[in-house]
């Protein structure tokens, strides 16, 4: 039987407190499936290593946690202490690169017994999932300023496409789309407007669909997609989108599927050559961390995720729907936490969620 090696990271605040919630689920849907976790902790990337070292992470992170199958990572950041781009970059940026994690999956569902912010909308309604690319296009480093500090004061920053880097995050999410029930892929476009970079994008869309004749697809322009995402989510399965248009989309989304406490996020790199990074949306929320009134919902969907990739869907799915029981149940019955309108605690909710795993048929 296979043994899977998983690097937990903590990292700061309410990760701290999701984190350990995050593995007893994991832990109980394991043992439900008969799935062998070898899980090591570290405290790296966190503030307090930060302070005793001097740098978020040591020198030899990456031989560390090269061997891993997955990472499931907290949070990290604790502005009184770092400064957040001293934090980010220092740490989980350098593992998205490193680790060559192009994808950045992010599942928009709204659960029962949670309130959109979309007037009318209920469980079922909103169920997509964002395919961002993570590495490419809008976010480089190529440009500058010149003649700074004159009339003449220039600044560029280039967008780059790749055809590797656009069709591999492509392929991507026309597989995943393939796996779905309803196979629809939207591409997030803006050929309109963005004359050279967009219509290649909407080129490779094209071509990579003649592979997947299975897969219904269809473009919109990122503006009219995201008026969409708030008037017709429903009309949404899987989204494909470039760095940019990806990263306000995954926020949009889970944004119109309720609050930032249940949404996960996973950083994947599809060969497995480099550990894949599941990590909840949220940060580490130093307003009410050391409270134990964390959600860990976002936590423990990552988990749920990441059994998923690891190649247990039938594991993924039964966590999932272990989370949507005890959402559904609602606050009068289950220990939910202050931002679902209960009075439970991270500890509390966890734990419901866990013993549902070890309940539910
Ligand atoms: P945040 O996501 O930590 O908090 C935003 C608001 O949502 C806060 O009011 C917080 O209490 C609430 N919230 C977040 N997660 C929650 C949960 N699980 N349950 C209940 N309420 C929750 O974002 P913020 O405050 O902008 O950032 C705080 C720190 O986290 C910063 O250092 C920031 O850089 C870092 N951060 C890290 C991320 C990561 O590790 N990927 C992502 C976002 C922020
Ligand atoms: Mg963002």
């Amino acid at each position: 039987m296979t043994t899977y090696r998983i690097a937990v990271i903590p990292g700061d605040g309410i990760g701290k407190e999701v984190v350990p919630a995050g593995l007893e689920a994991l832990h109980a849907t394991a043992d439900r499936f008969g799935i062998t976790l070898d899980c090591d902790e570290f405290g790296f990337a966190s503030a307090d290593y930060w302070q005793r070292h001097g740098t978020m992470m040591p020198a030899d992170w990456e031989q560390t946690l090269r061997g891993y199958d997955a990472i499931f990572f907290g949070a990290v950041g604790w502005p009184d202490v770092v400064p957040d781009h001293v934090s980010l970059w220092g740490s989980l940026l350098q593992m998205r690169r490193t680790f060559d994690q192009y994808v950045n999956l992010r599942p928009c569902r709204l659960m029962p017994g949670v309130r959109s912010p979309l007037a009318g909308r209920g469980p079922g309604d909103i169920d997509f999932v964002v395919v961002r690319e993570n590495t490419e296009g809008e976010y480089s480093s190529v440009g500058g300023r010149v003649f700074e500090g004159t009339d003449r004061e220039t600044v560029l920053q280039e967008t780059v496409m790749t055809r590797i880097g656009v069709d591999r995050v492509l392929r991507y999410a026309f597989e995943h789309a393939e796996r779905r029930p309803a196979r629809h892929l939207t591409s997030a476009t803006k050929s309109n407007g963005i004359s050279i970079s967009m219509p290649y994008w909407d080129e490779r869309v094209a071509a990579m669909g003649q592979r997947f004749p299975g897969v219904h697809v269809d473009k919109l322009h990122i503006d009219a997609l995201a008026a969409q995402f708030v008037l017709h989510p429903d009309r949404f399965d899987v989204v494909v989108a470039s760095n940019l248009f990806g990263d306000i989309l995954s926020d949009l989304g889970p944004a119109c599927a309720g609050t930032l406490g249940i949404a996960p996020s996973a950083n994947i790199n599809p060969e497995r050559e480099h550990p894949s990074l599941f990590e909840p949306v949220h940060g580490s929320a130093p307003d009410i961390a050391g409270q134990g009134i964390a959600n860990p919902v976002g936590q423990i969907w990552c988990a749920s995720m990441m059994l998923d990739h690891l190649g247990h869907p039938d594991a993924g799915a039964h966590l999932l729907g272990a989370i949507e029981d005890v959402l559904a149940a609602g606050p009068g019955e289950a220990p939910l936490t202050p931002d679902l309108h209960g009075k439970g605690t991270t500890v509390e909710l966890g734990r419901a969620i866990a013993d549902r795993v070890r309940e539910r048929t």
